[in-house]
């Protein structure tokens, strides 16, 4: 019962099927239930599948509210936190998971794709982090969750520049916020997931060779899981990890972990 009386707010969270293919919002929101929390909003900006979650979740009991928040916009979020505050007069748990990709390379990528792609990820999370610590502060403390990826840390061949980019100045805009809410008892991390199927990565899990390329790369030999991500999550949120703030948990199943092959063992 980590979460009994909380209440917990997520952005990118429209997808909570379970008989479907879920976010790492919804694998969150229901084991945010299942340990006893209070209350969820769902926010995104998917109208139509962020209802559909909500009335699921609350066919199971749950008290679960959907409403649209695009992240870049202040006046979203304002909206979302007055509704919080009159409802429930606290907020103990922000996870920041919106996101999208910018889908090809530096010379070929449409402008105003690569700036959304980096506001979403840059003036999305300042501004989740500033509307959400007064009344977090208001509610005794809280926690914020980041969500990055492991593509914080290196380059990418392809495409996702911007993506890249953005989720590297992810890590140091968390240690900034850590610093600096931490008077409100206020923490901040950052999780960095590796390739994890949910929506955003559907289209790749379905082609074969997209997947096999992949899995080839993890050292733990599988797609990641929404409830690996959802693990790491709801322990940053709760009390567990009371000790932590301005970190990062990268959870990728060994991709980053190194890249060196040796073809001849020595000891052979
Ligand atoms: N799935 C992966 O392999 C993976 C790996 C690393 C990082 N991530 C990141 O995790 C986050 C969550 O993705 P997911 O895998 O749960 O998939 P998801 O598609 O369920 O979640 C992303 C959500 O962000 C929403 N969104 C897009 N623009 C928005 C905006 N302006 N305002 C609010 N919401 C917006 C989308 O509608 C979508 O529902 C994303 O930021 C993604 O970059 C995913």
């Amino acid at each position: 019962m980590r979460f009994k009386d909380k209440v917990i707010l997520l952005t990118g969270s429209a997808a909570c099927d379970k008989n479907k293919i879920m976010g790492f919002g919804g694998a969150t929101v229901w084991r945010f239930f299942e340990e006893g929390g209070r209350a969820a909003i769902i926010t995104d900006v998917q109208q139509d599948l962020g209802k559909e979650s909500e009335s699921l979740l609350r066919s199971h009991g749950h008290d679960a509210t959907y409403m649209n928040l695009d992240v870049t916009k202040n006046e979203d979020w304002q909206k979302v936190i007055s509704f919080i505050d009159s409802k429930y007069s606290r907020l103990d748990i922000l996870v920041n998971i919106a996101g999208i990709l910018d889908p090809k390379s530096i010379m070929d990528i449409d402008i105003k794709l690569w700036e959304k792609t980096m506001q979403i990820s840059t003036l999305g999370i300042f501004l989740g982090v500033r509307n959400s610590a007064n009344l977090m502060e208001k509610s005794g403390g809280g926690s914020i969750v980041n969500i990055s990826s492991m593509g914080a840390l290196q380059g990418s061949n392809a495409y996702g520049s911007a993506y890249g980019f953005s989720r590297g100045g992810m890590i140091n805009f968390t240690k900034s916020a850590a610093m600096q809410l931490a008077d409100k008892n206020i923490r901040v991390n950052v999780v960095m997931p590796g390739w994890v199927h949910t929506p955003f990565t559907d289209y790749l899990y379905k082609d074969e060779i997209q997947s096999k390329h992949r899995v080839s790369q993890v050292p733990l030999k599988r797609w990641g899981k929404p409830n690996d991500i959802a693990a790491a999550i709801l322990f940053l949120s709760s009390d567990d990890a009371s000790y932590m703030t301005g970190s990062q948990m990268l959870i990728d199943g060994g991709v980053t972990a190194g890249r060196m092959r040796i073809a001849n063992p020595l000891d052979k």
